[in-house]
């Protein structure tokens, strides 16, 4: 995929203005608070109608301003599309190809990875935060994901309702709590085969960009224990059994303490846990590879190119490690949008930002 312009208005210090891109690696280059990261936060926002910094949509629109909105023009592997998405402080309207969509429709159409200093909490964050990640990596690329989880989730609340009133003697509860393990099951064994695929490719580039000395895997670290070789149906006789054996725990405390919702996924480097043992540089380093391995993952699901953002590039990682990274990158056929304060030696189109205006043309980034 390749983005080829974007248009924004009122899109946080950034001047309102359109932007041609090119299809190889593009530049943002400025100083401390000049608006880098918000031009790559206004990118992905236009691809997929949220932001990487914030659930607030609020924020995203410039100070005294009540409105803000993006378009963004791409070409994919069949034909050029467009998306655009308004928000004003009441609502938000998403539109593919100029007519009017929801969410659910919007989301997914364009690919985009980030790497972004905050990642770094995938190692470090809580399991929510991993959770809601490999959640949305997942849907991304697989819509059946995308809609499972949203009807679990659903669910879940109404399950969580149900215990907290202790209110499961009714007819309702069984139908719901047999939805619940079916959905259950699903998303796990979805992510149970996604670690399993990410992992192998994750080594392999660990490996090459950082330390071939070490091995890299993430496991899925579940609720129900052992799950190796376990197919749907032996899933859902699982998680059956485990909701009986907590069945007293559940009304006691009140809400589902079985389930996805409960689950984690572990990065280790050589078999010790990187949350608890690897250095700084290991853990930014882990991090990147698994960026790339999505990107590798949404190739091998769709059959198309993501576009890859790398904000801060030069705060992250030494002068060899982001030497390895770039001259890997020369080598992909992607569209990258990098933010960095200093020049990185690379052939792209260079855009300076200045107090949120941005410029490009022949820019030297010196
Ligand atoms: N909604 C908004 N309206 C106007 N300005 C905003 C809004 N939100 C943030 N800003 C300001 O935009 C400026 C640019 O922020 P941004 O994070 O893009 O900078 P940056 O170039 O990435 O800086 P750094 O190199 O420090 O990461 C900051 O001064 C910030 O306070
Ligand atoms: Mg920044």
């Amino acid at each position: 995929m390749e983005i080829l312009e974007m248009n924004y208005i009122n899109f946080r210090n950034l001047e309102d203005r359109n932007i041609q891109f090119s299809p190889r690696f593009n530049l943002f280059f400025g100083k401390n608070g000049q608006g880098k990261t918000s031009i790559l936060e206004a990118i992905y926002f236009s691809a997929t109608g949220k932001s990487f910094r914030t659930s607030k949509n609020i924020e995203l629109i410039k100070y005294n301003k009540d409105k803000m909105g993006s378009y963004i023009s791409y070409r994919d592997l069949i034909s050029e599309k467009t998306l655009s998405v308004k928000i004003d402080r009441k609502q938000k309207e998403y539109k593919y190809n100029g007519k009017k969509t929801s969410f659910d429709e919007f989301y997914g159409k364009l690919n985009i990875i980030t790497f972004i200093p905050e990642d770094i909490e995938l190692i470090v964050g809580s399991p929510s935060f991993r959770r809601s990640f490999f959640d949305a990596e997942i849907a991304q690329s697989n819509y059946e994901y995308f809609k499972n989880l949203k009807d679990y989730n659903k669910i879940l609340k109404i399950r969580n309702k149900y215990l907290k009133e202790k209110n499961i003697k009714n007819d309702i509860f069984p139908i719901y709590e047999d939805e619940f393990i079916k959905l259950a099951a699903k998303i796990i064994l979805k992510r149970i085969e996604y670690v399993k695929n990410i992992s192998i490719i994750l080594n392999l580039n660990y490996r090459k960009l950082f330390d071939d000395k070490k091995e890299l895997s993430l496991k899925y670290d579940s609720f129900i224990g052992e799950f190796k070789g376990m197919s749907l149906i032996d899933l859902e006789e699982k998680i059956k059994v485990i909701i009986k054996e907590f069945r007293y725990q559940e009304l006691k405390y009140g809400y589902s303490m079985v389930g996805p919702q409960r689950d984690d996924f572990k990065f280790l480097l050589n078999e010790k846990e990187a949350k608890s043992y690897s250095s700084q540089g290991e853990k930014k380093s882990i991090i990147f590879s698994l960026k790339l391995s999505e990107i590798d993952m949404i190739i091998r699901e769709k059959r198309e190119t993501p576009i890859f953002l790398i904000d801060d590039i030069s705060s992250y990682f030494d002068s060899i490690r982001k030497d390895n990274i770039i001259n890997y990158l020369k080598r992909r056929e992607l569209q990258v949008f990098i933010s960095s304060t200093t020049d990185l030696n690379i052939e792209s189109k260079n855009f300076k930002i200045d107090k949120g205006e941005i410029q490009d043309g022949h820019y030297e980034c010196r």
